[in-house]
């Protein structure tokens, strides 16, 4: 029985349809098809066109990865869907994620999202996986997380822990900087729609990474992957579970910046971290737990 699989040559050429009315015309009007060949009809289907997308029109992605990109009908369903990257190391993995985040059309199909996606950073087999809102003006231009300001006060988060930027695995709950109108400089915090988009990338890093620990840093990380709309302070200081990973809630180190008059709130921070260190089974001497008291 002819199939849709993944690699066979009718989905190349000719074009689909000719293919499928070929078997129509000998009588076959069912065939069994792989889920690969579902996303790919799926993304033949939204861009209202037969034809697969040609490797050039992805320049940025490996065919490959460009071909395994399935659309989205809508962003709130766009949630629910599983994405397998391609690639046999971590590394490959995560890039072959943000190959396909470049096409994605969920993203497009907001038309509330800038352009410039800005994965992720670290490393992709690190114990502690941290999770902030959606780069900002900085980040977006160098299309690296927490680059700005927001980034050197989590570095310096980082470096009282005894990590650097290297050790962890550092994402956003949305890959693409916000849109305002007018937009300079300013930014603003992704929409839940925006924060769904991007959930299905968030999930395929942490399968690829597998975290022992997610730190979900500020209210949109925290709302958008423990679906709920509580406050922080409800939040901290106690483990969630998000995907089977213990998750952490603890402040976005940008509230951190609007408190720099006094210790108080990040002292909450740095008990937020030395509880996940007390987890993953780091060092911690008596003077780190003594800080910012
Ligand atoms: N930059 C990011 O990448 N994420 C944030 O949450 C803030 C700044």
């Amino acid at each position: 029985m002819p199939s849709l699989l993944w690699s066979s040559p009718p989905v190349d050429s000719p074009t689909l349809i000719d293919y499928l009315q070929q078997l129509r015309k000998q009588g076959i009007s069912h065939i069994p098809i792989t889920d690969q060949a579902r996303q790919v009809l799926r993304e033949l289907y939204t861009r209202g066109s037969a034809r697969r997308p040609s490797p050039s029109s992805n320049s940025s992605n490996s065919p490959e990865t460009a071909q395994k990109a399935p659309p989205s009908p809508s962003p709130t369903s766009s949630a629910q869907t599983t994405i397998s990257p391609s690639g046999s190391t971590p590394a490959e993995k995560i890039n072959s994620l943000a190959a396909i985040a470049q096409t994605w059309p969920a993203f497009k199909n907001l038309q509330s999202l800038r352009e410039t996606l800005v994965f992720s950073t670290g490393n992709p087999q690190a114990e502690l996986m941290l999770v902030g809102e959606a780069p900002g003006f900085h980040d977006e231009q160098q299309q690296e997380p927490f680059v700005g300001p927001a980034g050197n006060k989590l570095d310096q988060i980082l470096k009282a822990m005894g990590l650097s930027r290297q050790q962890i695995y550092l994402s956003n709950i949305c890959k693409f900087r916000p849109a305002t109108k007018n937009q300079t400089t300013n930014n603003r915090p992704p929409s839940p729609q925006e924060m769904a988009s991007s959930l299905p990338f968030l999930k395929a890093e942490i399968e690829v990474v597998k975290p022992r620990i997610i730190i979900a840093l500020g209210a949109s990380a925290a709302h958008g992957l423990l679906e709920t709309t509580k406050k922080i302070t409800e939040l901290r200081e106690s483990w969630h579970q998000f995907q089977g990973i213990p998750l952490r809630v603890s402040y976005h180190p940008s509230y951190l910046l609007r408190q720099e008059e006094g210790l108080g709130e990040k002292r909450k921070v740095w008990e937020d971290m030395l509880a996940a260190m007390d987890k993953l089974g780091l060092p911690i001497s008596e003077k780190q737990r003594g800080y910012f008291q």
